[in-house]
């Protein structure tokens, strides 16, 4: 008996998880980062393209901050979370200087839409 309850509560919780992030509402709201980003090239921030399981800094080419090189971060979805919740106070000392996207729902979304990009 327990045992399903397990499962059913597993089975619940997938697709509870995907329709929570939308991801192309989160393009709309990645609109806030091409000013720095874009998908396949450097600027003011290094590239975007397959940055979701990406090790923080390892884009070659861009010169990142000391902070964020020693930071030892992966960038899985919960990383993302907390960067874009505002980076500085992730990282201390980065230099994206960025607010930070403050809805939890609008951050879900973005961190979908960054997880199509190859
Ligand atoms: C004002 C410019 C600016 C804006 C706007 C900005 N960024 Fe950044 N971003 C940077 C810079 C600069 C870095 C490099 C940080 C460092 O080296 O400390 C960076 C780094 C990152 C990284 C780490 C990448 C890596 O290779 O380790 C991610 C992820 C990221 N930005 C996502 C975003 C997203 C998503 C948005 C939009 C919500 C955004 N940024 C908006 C400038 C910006």
């Amino acid at each position: 008996m327990r045992k399903w309850v397990l499962a059913i509560a597993m089975i619940a919780a997938v697709p509870a998880a995907g329709m929570a992030a939308d991801a192309d509402a989160g393009k709309t709201i990645f609109n806030k980062c091409k000013a720095c980003h874009q998908v396949d090239k450097n600027g003011v921030g290094p590239h975007l393209g397959g940055v979701v399981g990406r090790k923080a800094a390892s884009v070659d080419g861009y010169s990142y901050s000391e902070a964020l090189k020693k930071s030892g971060i992966t960038w899985d979805d919960a990383a993302l979370d907390k960067w874009l919740q505002g980076p500085s106070k992730d990282v201390p000392g980065t230099k994206m200087i960025f607010a930070g996207v403050k809805d939890a729902t609008d951050r879900a979304n973005l961190i979908a839409y960054l997880g199509t990009l190859k």
